[in-house]
């Protein structure tokens, strides 16, 4: 008995549990068949397992056969009344176990369905011991069912002993209090589980360029992880993960990427050099309105004045104007950030950026108290004020405030981050200039925050030892083989194997998606390609992105995830040597 309570409290499946619970019960009395049922939140009891030897019947558990009987139920749907016919509900009910000798001679109870069983089997069902599950705070959570206890010595199906009753009792007990245990702990793990892809589904919700990024993430880790598992070649060979780290795996690649909720959704999605939270070219395109008006007003007078000649003016107007329609179309061009952006241009910018205008109005009314705060940096000029068409104004910048674990020189995470000297730089010029893209390198440290926050916030959280290793999983798909990925500048060695398949995977699945929308997803092979590149570089695990080839893992991947327009056809010997 304790060694089976001893079992009982080690068994982690619920259906292996059920099944050990109801083999040693069997074992124990003798008996030919028996069945568990479990008490559902409906409150009717369904079956899980059932076993009759000598039919050779086996299903529900580790089986894999379905059990198709309808569940029990303990009430009547229509008029509520308990239903006392059946053994196994009364058991339930009244918490007490029944034990029947001969069921075609029990009285008060229905065993119509059994008969027609035994008509249809040529089975005689006949003693019946039924038992109910109660839990630590004495509810019944399932029923033991064992029917036709066997003599030992002559074979025949003899009652369920008042010798055996108790024991069966005792051990249905100790199997509620173990059922129990792990109804609960697979309750609590639904919940973590439900909680964490919550987190997950959040983050790819901020961004529609992304969306789906954290929830497939871990399906591509997973494929690689199994290909590693089931590799028999160096390295990988020794590699094999336990049911508890497959969990970890899981928990790591579904967080992945949970510091993003940090992230503020005018970088993420910063798709023009002078967007905030708007695209600021429509003011700078206002301030062009206003030039041009001057330089009609400044015509308009000098005809007035009638010093100059009006044709002459009148050329000079049209030179002007065409000027600044041709200047802005090339800031407007400037603010869609493209591949790069050549020096002449720079200088161009920084040219056009010293026309003048004429502010008449304050500009330190109607704004917030932060930005009001950082205008007040500098005493306000007397109005009017010729200010520059585009500038680069103190109150463009947002000072860092406040320790930052990041951009800390010796801090304890072991970050080593360049850190740029602002959080932000909003000047017109500055964004204007950007030489590739759309951000600022205070707007990229801060989309590469999010990896910092992931381990920040993954650190503070209370893993018991089996998911220890989640936020080293999680925290490492940014580093490069070669130390020149961030926050740590690991290298491979510093790295775990599934660290490592995590960058492979977080890489793969940009790669593919369609992360623009104007822009067509990359095609599979174009994909590879640009992976391969990585792998010469030292960016990434080459064994693994090797693996990752040979295992058809990419292409598995492609059919379930891509679209099939993105899969062509691709020579992957080319990658293997
Ligand atoms: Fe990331
Ligand atoms: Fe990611």
């Amino acid at each position: 008995m304790i060694e089976i309570g001893i079992a009982l409290s080690a068994e982690r499946d619920t259906n292996r549990l059920m099944e050990t619970i109801l083999l040693e019960a069997k074992d124990l009395s003798n008996a030919d068949g028996g069945t568990l049922y479990l008490r559902t939140e409906d409150n009717n009891l369904k079956f899980e397992i059932m076993r009759t030897d000598s039919l050779k019947i086996a299903m529900g558990g580790t089986t894999g056969k379905e059990i198709t009987f309808p569940p029990v139920r303990l009430h009547d749907p229509t008029t509520g009344k308990e239903n006392r016919t059946n053994v196994a509900s009364c058991a339930a009910l009244t918490g007490k176990s029944i034990n029947i000798p001969d069921a075609y001679e029990a009285k008060n109870f229905d065993f119509s369905g059994t008969r027609r069983f035994d008509q249809g089997t040529g089975y005689r069902s006949k003693s019946f011991l039924t038992v109910p599950m109660k839990n630590s705070q004495d509810e019944v959570i399932g029923v033991l069912q064992l029917l036709n206890a066997i003599d030992r010595k002559t074979g025949e199906v003899i009652p369920f002993g008042d010798d055996i009753q108790p024991l069966i009792e005792a051990l249905a007990s100790q199997a509620a209090v173990a059922l129990d245990n792990k109804q609960l702990l697979d309750a609590q793990k639904l919940l973590l589980d439900s909680f964490i892809e919550l987190i997950a589904s959040a983050i790819d919700a901020k961004s529609p360029y992304t969306g789906g990024h954290c929830q497939r993430v871990p399906e591509l880790t997973k494929m690689l992880a199994k290909a590693a598992c089931e590799s028999k070649d160096v390295p990988f060979a020794e590699f094999d993960l336990t049911e508890e780290e497959w969990y970890e795996l899981h928990i790591a690649a579904w967080l992945h990427d949970c510091g993003k909720v940090t992230t503020p959704e005018y970088v993420v999605d910063k798709a023009t050099k002078l967007e905030t939270i708007y695209d600021r070219v429509h003011e700078v395109r206002t301030r062009f309105e206003v030039v041009k008006r001057d330089a009609e007003i400044d015509y308009l007078k000098g005809i007035l004045e009638g010093k100059e000649d009006p044709e002459k003016l009148r050329a000079k107007l049209d030179e002007r104007l065409k000027k600044l329609d041709d200047d802005f179309a090339f800031i407007a061009q400037c603010n869609i950030g493209g591949e790069f952006m050549a020096p002449e241009k720079i200088e161009r910018v920084k040219e056009i950026a010293k026309v003048q205008w004429k502010r008449t109005l304050d500009d330190r009314i109607g704004v917030s108290h932060e930005e009001k705060k950082r205008r007040e940096r500098v005493p306000a000029p007397a109005l009017p004020v010729v200010e520059n068409l585009l500038s680069d104004r103190d109150d463009h910048i947002i000072y860092r405030e406040g320790p930052e674990a990041a951009a800390e020189k010796d801090n304890e995470f072991g970050f080593k981050l360049e850190v740029p000297e602002h959080k932000f730089n909003l000047g017109e010029v500055y964004n204007l200039c950007i030489a590739r893209g759309t951000l600022t390198s205070e707007e990229r440290f801060k989309i590469n925050d999010h990896i910092v926050q992931t381990i920040i916030m993954l650190g503070q959280l209370p893993f018991p030892k089996h998911l220890k290793r989640v936020p080293e999983y999680a925290g490492g798909h940014h580093e490069k083989m070669d130390g020149t990925g961030y926050p740590k500048k690991l290298n491979k060695d510093d790295m775990s194997i599934p660290a490592r398949i995590m960058a492979i995977a977080d890489i793969f699945e940009a790669l593919t998606a369609a992360d623009r929308p104007y822009k067509a997803p990359k095609k599979l092979s174009e994909s590879i390609k640009i992976m391969s590149f990585m792998k010469k570089d030292a960016h990434i695990d080459p064994e693994l992105f090797k693996l990752f080839l040979t295992s058809g893992v990419y292409k598995e991947y492609a059919e379930r995830f891509l679209d099939p327009s993105q899969i062509d056809d691709i020579d992957i010997n080319q990658y293997l040597k």
